[in-house]
């Protein structure tokens, strides 16, 4: 290992010369500022580009004046675009963060577990490689109760209320047709004879009746 490592150093020192340093890496972060709720998670998401085949490099996240994780990498290979595909490194967790943290070495991306309101700050990547440093920062907020689902969950339950209302008045007025319809006929029959004023309800029943489906009728 010991040995390894120390060739590693050697051939990653002579690359630059031959291969050209004037490439950079590059560092990507995808938002500026994120938010979380005590007790959830809260993803960094980054990556980056290195600007050259089996690069060693660091990468360094940290808080405040505090190291949260550090990863060194002693070689790697990327894709045409620079991305990493492999790599050997090893990543160094410091105690304050031990087993609150996720990381992902082929993006650099982070994910804080069980966060706390004093999570609440500035987050620095840092990305350290042939004397070249790159850092970006997200912001990160940490409330009691989530931002969003507060304001959804209002309309939410108001439209199941009124989606409820609406769905009872249609099966009342249903279970109100179907019971006219199977206890009035034989009844109404007698009656509309002698009481034309109810005339019309024979009418929708007897229109019900026809055009309900034979079997039901059958059933009857
Ligand atoms: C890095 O890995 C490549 C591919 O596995 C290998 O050819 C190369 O020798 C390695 N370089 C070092 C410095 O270990
Ligand atoms: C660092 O990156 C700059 C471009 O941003 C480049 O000109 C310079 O050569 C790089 N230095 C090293 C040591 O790779
Ligand atoms: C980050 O903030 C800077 C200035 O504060 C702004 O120019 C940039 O567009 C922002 N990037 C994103 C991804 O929001
Ligand atoms: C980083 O990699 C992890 C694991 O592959 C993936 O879940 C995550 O979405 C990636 N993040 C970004 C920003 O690419
Ligand atoms: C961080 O360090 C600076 C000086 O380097 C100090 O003024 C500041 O109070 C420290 N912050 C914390 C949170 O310890
Ligand atoms: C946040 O507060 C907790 C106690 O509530 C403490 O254990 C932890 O070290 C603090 N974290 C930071 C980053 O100061």
């Amino acid at each position: 290992m010991g040995s390894k490592a120390i060739q590693g150093n050697a051939y990653c020192a002579i690359i630059p010369f031959f291969l050209g340093a004037t490439a950079a890496h590059e560092l990507i972060t995808y938002e500026n500022a994120t938010s979380g709720t005590i007790g959830q998670s809260v993803l960094l998401p980054i990556s980056y580009r290195l600007a050259r085949q089996f690069a060693s490099y660091t990468i360094q996240w940290e808080t405040g004046n505090w190291t949260i994780l550090y990863y060194r990498v002693t070689n790697s290979t990327t894709d045409p675009q620079g991305c990493p595909t492999w790599e050997n490194g090893k990543a160094t967790i410091f105690h304050k963060y031990k087993g609150r943290v996720q990381f992902f070495g082929l993006n650099g991306s982070l994910i804080l577990w069980d966060l706390q309101l004093n999570d609440t700050g500035s987050y620095r990547v840092v990305l350290t490689s042939t004397g070249n440093i790159t850092e970006k920062q997200i912001r990160v907020t940490i409330t009691e109760t989530p931002i969003s689902s507060d304001a959804q969950k209002m309309p939410n339950l108001e439209t199941i209320i009124i989606r409820t209302i609406l769905c009872f008045c249609v099966v009342f007025v249903l279970v109100f047709l179907i019971i006219r319809c199977e206890c009035q006929p034989a009844s109404q029959m007698d009656r509309c004879t002698t009481c034309p004023t109810q005339g019309w309800t024979h009418t929708i029943v007897s229109f019900v009746q026809t055009s309900s489906p034979r079997e039901e009728i059958d059933r009857e």
